[in-house]
């Protein structure tokens, strides 16, 4: 199956689950359930939960068991879209290619949508079928890296309160380490876990997540100078336009793309002994940094 077979499947089966676990549009309050779905279903490339299959399969044969936990990434990833997009941060008017959620719902509902997929994404995990100290284990995964303390929130209150500072390369990495390398990160440590990984394979795919996740906002930045508005499905130009501290912005284009591809050569380094059944991960490490979106 060649790369953009594997994503097609992959994407269904990540939907299909998505589908299992959000309460359907009808079931009262029907108005947030038509919320959440709505940003949900609106066509994300799914790569947080890939990756947590993925790190998964590199492990085991028996990775079915993985697909909640890699469905509340995913639902934590949406949140954090959902509420990255409002007025009162990025103030952005498209997401994945539709209007943004508080565009469709207005703030009060787009800021619920956000918060019940938080919880849910938790009750998920609290409800898996496994054993209780890897259930533990996922929960405090998911809790840490989308936090307050080097986690997603952290690093979006960072780059927020970065909004017109000086261009400046350490706050940069801290930045971009927090608000999307942590959630990255956890992507393949959950799989690791879920999987019942070694130590070793959970510090290898640890540090494979860590430089993915790193490529991943150093390409985001460059695709938001480069490509336009229906090529990305939201607001490009937007970063220069807030003034936010990006890797463009501190290094210019040539070097940010060389240092999104030092990443991705790391990152391919340190699956060296997994051999064959890390296959698909060199193949998303590339992806990550030569998509288009
Ligand atoms: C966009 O994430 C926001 C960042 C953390 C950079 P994605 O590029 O994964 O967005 P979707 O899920 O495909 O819409
Ligand atoms: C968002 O970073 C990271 C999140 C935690 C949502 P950006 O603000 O750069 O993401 P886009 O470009 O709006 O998708
Ligand atoms: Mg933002
Ligand atoms: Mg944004
Ligand atoms: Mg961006």
């Amino acid at each position: 199956m060649n790369l953009k077979e594997y994503l097609t499947q992959q994407q269904r089966l990540v939907d299909a689950e998505l589908d299992r676990l959000v309460p359907a549009e009808t079931v009262e309050p029907a108005t947030i359930h038509r919320a959440m779905r709505y940003s949900l279903f609106a066509g994300g490339k799914r790569i947080r939960p890939i990756l947590c299959l993925e790190a998964a399969r590199t492990v085991t044969d028996a990775w079915e068991g993985v697909l909640p936990a890699a469905c509340s990434l995913e639902l934590i990833h949406t949140y954090s879209l959902i509420h990255d997009d409002l007025p009162a941060l990025d103030n952005d008017d498209y997401r994945r290619g539709k209007l943004t959620n508080h565009k469709v719902f207005g703030d009060a509902m787009a800021i619920l949508a956000g918060d019940s997929l938080l919880t849910l994404a938790f009750q998920v995990l609290a409800e898996l079928a496994a054993a209780d100290d890897r259930r533990t284990r996922l929960i405090a995964e998911l809790a840490i890296s989308s936090g307050t303390v080097g986690g997603m929130i952290g690093g979006q209150v960072a780059d927020l309160e970065g909004e017109g500072k000086a261009p400046n390369a350490e706050l940069l990495e801290s930045i971009h380490r927090a608000k999307t390398g942590a959630l990255l990160r956890a992507s393949l440590r959950m799989g690791a876990i879920a999987a019942g990984a070694s130590q070793e394979a959970y510090d290898a795919l640890s540090r494979y997540g860590e430089h993915v996740g790193l490529a991943f906002q150093i390409v985001d930045d460059i695709l938001d100078v480069e490509e336009s508005s229906e090529a990305l499905g939201k607001t490009a130009g937007k970063d220069a336009a807030q003034h936010k501290i990006t890797f463009p912005a501190v290094y210019g284009l040539e070097a940010s793309r060389q240092m999104a591809q030092v990443e991705c050569e790391r990152a391919h380094a340190v699956l060296a002994p997994f051999g064959e059944r890390a296959a698909r991960l060199h193949e998303l490490a590339d992806l990550i940094v030569h998509r288009k979106s």
